[in-house]
């Protein structure tokens, strides 16, 4: 195995123990039994348009979507993570030196400088939207919807086979929906579109 085949892969590891550590710890805020797999992730990343603007991910957990934008082509300069768990951060920062790393609250999106130097093209989020706390669901959706601009692409997977209602606010409109089987569990992805200022 060449070394930088075998750097990615140790990497990806590291991520997983992380995580699973953090679940153990934080179940409700992590909410997930395992981190998304390599199929989920790259449906994620394939609903990120390409163009201008910053992408911002919230929740990136062990990486597992982080890796996949990356590979999708969304330029590392053009990324902005968000978490709350330190000990991630701590192996993100590790994993993914050239990206703009935030340890922070996505229920308070609009107090961070970095996003307000870009407008941003989409917002992918893996935050665990039905096990946190419905008030602080919420102050996030409100949130993004604070920090999002007309056109903006707000992608949220959950464990729901049915729609989860992540409407961020009255003029996005939801304008994809699947369902990945090969993930444990299997997963929903929603993708919305602000609309608002558009004719
Ligand atoms: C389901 S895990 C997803 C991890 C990874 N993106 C994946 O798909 O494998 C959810 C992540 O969201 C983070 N998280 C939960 N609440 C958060 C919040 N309010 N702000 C930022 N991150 C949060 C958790 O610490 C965890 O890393």
């Amino acid at each position: 195995m060449n070394e930088a085949k075998h750097q990615t892969q140790s990497s990806r590891v590291s991520g997983y123990l992380h995580f699973m550590r953090e679940f153990v710890r934080h179940p409700r805020q992590i909410g997930a039994i395992c981190p998304s797999s390599p199929v989920l992730a790259r449906r994620i990343a394939s609903l990120v348009p390409p163009g201008d603007g910053l992408v911002l991910e919230l929740g990136p957990g062990g990486g597992a979507v982080t890796s996949a934008l990356l590979r999708h082509g969304v330029a590392a300069a053009d990324l902005v993570l968000i978490e709350r768990s330190e000990p991630l951060v701590a192996q993100l920062a590790r994993r993914f030196p050239g990206v703009a790393l935030i340890h922070g609250d996505a229920a308070h999106l609009a107090g961070y400088a970095q996003l307000r130097a870009r407008p941003l093209r989409a917002i992918v989020s893996s935050l665990p939207l039905r096990s946190l706390p419905r008030p602080l669901v919420r102050r996030i959706l409100a949130q993004v919807a604070e920090v999002s601009a007309p056109g903006t692409r707000f992608i949220q997977f959950s464990y729901a086979l049915h729609a989860v209602d992540a409407l961020p606010a009255h003029g996005f409109e939801r304008d994809k929906a699947c369902l990945v089987w090969r993930n444990l569990p299997p997963a929903r992805v929603e993708s919305y579109r602000d609309m608002r200022g558009a004719a």
